[in-house]
């Protein structure tokens, strides 16, 4: 099988099989970053737009650093200072910097669907760095990766979830994700942080942490998006910890070996306790440093597809 789509929009979109080639590109495209001079030709002469409209640090540095390490060029578009601010649309916007004779966009917007809209109205490609509370596809690539080189494996392998399941994008794109890759999925969290009918897209729901943590190969924390909670989800911040706080005392719930997992940016001492964040078994830098292959490959394959 060939990849054949200019645009990354979701995992939903995405069959086992096209999910499998972008982690074995990634696997290729990984020890560039290990070389002395970390650059290959693969998309000179190409540009790629990085379309940010809501803070980031991980995703928008390491897709500047991928694109960069395919010797594209970036482009940094600031919406604060863009005439985004004079009224003018995310479309138009797009349509208009696409006149430039760009090949790329990656978009991060606070609307669901905001990506999809931008890629029905440029032939550019678009990729999806995050859209509201819908989907994260290359965080969740970028975890698969990590789970892949951590077991060698990710089919039956149990992954727990644990947190605000509701506001998370992260949480929607590596459900789909793992659940074409045969993982066991459990998601687990206060009810009022748990969609309804969450198990008709393949995962058990659990909402004891200690019962969620028994045999899992992977716990996932999730980051309280406190900027997407509009109304108090959860007593208080004390009493979250107590119940779902990822610290040393939960130790005696897991499997003698298992990883820890984190998107970032971490709350430290909210869901998880600097001492877990930082021990041996916690791969939350090394899905940092994975982010940077995958996104070489979602690039790569994508921007291949734009004449
Ligand atoms: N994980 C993630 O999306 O981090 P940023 O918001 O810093 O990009």
């Amino acid at each position: 099988m060939k990849w054949n789509k200019k645009d990354l929009l979701g995992l939903e979109d995405l069959s086992r099989e096209e999910i499998e080639i972008i982690l074995e590109t990634a696997r290729s495209f990984k020890e560039v970053s290990a070389r002395p001079v970390k650059k290959v030709p693969a998309l000179r002469g190409k540009t790629v737009v990085n379309l940010f409209f809501e803070p980031s640090t991980r995703t928008k540095t390491s897709f500047e650093l991928a694109a960069k390490r395919l010797s594209a060029d970036v482009l940094n578009f600031e919406v604060g200072t863009s005439s985004i601010s004079k009224g003018e649309t995310i479309v138009d916007t797009a349509r208009n910097i696409e006149a430039m004779k760009v090949d790329c966009f990656i978009v991060r917007h606070s609307v669901s669907g905001a990506p999809l809209v931008i890629s029905k109205n440029v032939a550019a490609a678009v990729i999806n760095a995050g859209d509201g509370c819908h989907e994260h596809p290359t965080q969740a690539l970028l975890d698969l990766f990590t789970i892949k080189e951590a077991f060698g494996k990710i089919s039956g392998l149990k992954v727990t979830i644990i947190g605000d399941i509701y506001h998370s994008r992260v949480a929607r794109s590596n459900i789909w994700g793992l659940g074409k890759l045969g993982a066991k999925i459990v998601v687990c969290g206060p009810p009022t942080l748990i969609p309804n009918n969450i198990e008709k897209i393949g995962v058990s729901v659990c909402y004891s942490l200690p019962e969620a943590l028994k045999d899992a190969d992977i716990v996932y924390l999730l980051r309280i998006q406190k900027e997407r909670q509009q109304e108090n989800f959860f007593p208080s911040q004390a009493e979250y910890r107590k119940f779902f706080g990822f610290d040393s005392k939960r130790i005696n719930c897991t499997k003698k070996k298992f990883f820890l997992m984190h998107p970032g940016p971490i709350n430290r001492g909210l869901e998880i306790s600097t001492e877990m964040a930082e021990k041996e078994n916690s791969l939350i830098l090394q899905q940092v440093t994975n982010g940077i292959a995958v996104r070489m490959a979602v690039l790569y394959l994508t921007v291949r597809q734009i004449q």
